[in-house]
């Protein structure tokens, strides 16, 4: 049956070369604008491809401000600062993510706390969120507190695994009650929208990646959105070293960081943007593709969960045991076909085993027999 799925992914990706997993497409304006971005001179962090490609990020998504960064991680630690999530808080997020998510969480001398995610969705359980709450949690001046180590649970990361949509209003409802602030790590989920609401703009603030496996990248580079003047001021500011603008001197504010997108790498991203539609039309019907196949060989392709529309960024299936799910890896891998397994859980890892959990069960589940297939567009 391996050998059919093989010769199925090789006819889908109509090659018998190495396929990657999700490799870049670079089928627009990119070079032109390249170009224009080196005979410019204007190579580094200021730049009118920085201004353009925020304007029109922001327009896409629908929020009212986008602000670009070096990467996603660091869209991520800075919107958690701007949330002021600092030493000895807690953070709530979920296991089954990059490790990108709890870094960033930890850069600012927070400890992340792991509550279950929901198998459909693959992201953080509403449900299970509302639950470790509702025991092991109070409102004390306005704020969420830990019963067990009386630290304040300041925010909340949920992630929308793989682009597809986890249940972020229901999330939202929870973390509204609870005072506690929602940030969404969105690294994976340009395209994809939940309720008719693009993803990452449902919380106050939102980070998307752009490395080279997302949907569009410029090598590097990420962005933070918020709807909130104040916010989105604040994040420009100290995601360009503090410094306080003026002609000639140099004085900064406060210690802030190099984390401002280059020109170079915001002018792909304009050129990328330009081409998200046709991208992501290109993905859904590869999903589609993926879906009869699998149905028809009986195994269970995971599609977008209702409510939503993915996109659909890394296809998955789910084996019945890990030991058949071992064998798909390694026939697949040794046969030019890239596929692997999710990440092994957060609370695994040694620098964060230590953290308080809710009960993983359906983490655990799904670490075991997930497993992602090619993906990248299609030529
Ligand atoms: C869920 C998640 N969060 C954060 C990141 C971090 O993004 P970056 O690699 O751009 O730093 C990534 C991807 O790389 C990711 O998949």
């Amino acid at each position: 049956m391996y050998e059919k799925i093989v010769s199925f992914i090789q006819d889908t990706f109509n090659t018998t070369n190495f396929i990657p997993l999700h490799e870049p497409r670079f089928c627009g304006n990119e070079k032109k604008y390249l170009n224009e971005c080196i005979d410019s001179t204007f190579v580094s962090s200021v730049g009118a491809y920085v201004d353009r490609f925020e304007k029109e990020f922001s327009s896409y998504v629908g929020s009212q401000y986008a602000i670009a960064t070096v990467n996603g991680t660091a869209a991520l630690h800075v919107s958690l600062v701007l949330m002021g999530v600092e030493k000895d808080d807690e953070v709530i997020t979920q296991p089954l993510t990059f490790i990108a998510t709890c870094n960033a969480i930890t850069y600012c001398g927070a400890k992340p706390v792991f509550v279950d995610v929901d198998k459909e969705t693959l992201g953080l359980s509403h449900e299970a969120l509302s639950q470790f709450l509702d025991e092991n949690a109070y409102i004390k001046d306005n704020q969420c507190v830990n019963k067990h180590t009386k630290k304040v649970i300041k925010a909340c990361v949920p992630m929308h695994t793989f682009g597809h949509p986890c249940r972020i209003r229901e999330i939202k409802a929870v973390c509204d009650a609870w005072h506690i602030a929602l940030i969404e790590d969105a690294a994976e989920s340009l395209g994809s929208y939940y309720e008719g609401k693009h993803t990452g703009t449902f919380g106050k603030v939102g980070a998307f990646s752009f490395n080279g496996n997302k949907i569009i990248t410029s090598g590097g580079g990420g962005v933070i959105v918020t709807d909130d003047e104040a916010l989105a001021k604040r994040a420009k500011h100290i995601t360009t070293t503090a410094k306080i603008p003026h002609k000639w001197e140099f004085v900064h504010d406060e210690v802030g960081f190099n984390y401002r997108l280059p020109n170079l790498n915001a002018a792909l991203l304009v050129a990328q943007l330009e081409q998200i539609n046709g991208f992501l039309e290109n993905k859904r019907a590869l999903a589609n593709r993926y879906e009869d196949f699998f149905v028809s060989l009986n195994m269970k392709f995971i599609k977008e969960p209702k409510n939503a529309r993915s996109n659909y960024w890394l296809n998955a299936i789910c084996l019945d045991t890990k030991e058949q799910r071992d064998t798909f890896l390694e026939y697949t891998n040794q046969n030019g076909v890239m596929t692997r397994p999710i990440w092994t859980l957060m609370n695994r890892l040694e620098m964060f085993k230590s953290y308080q959990c809710s009960d993983l069960s359906n983490a655990f589940y799904l670490e075991e027999y997930i497993v992602n297939l090619p993906s990248s567009v299609r030529l």
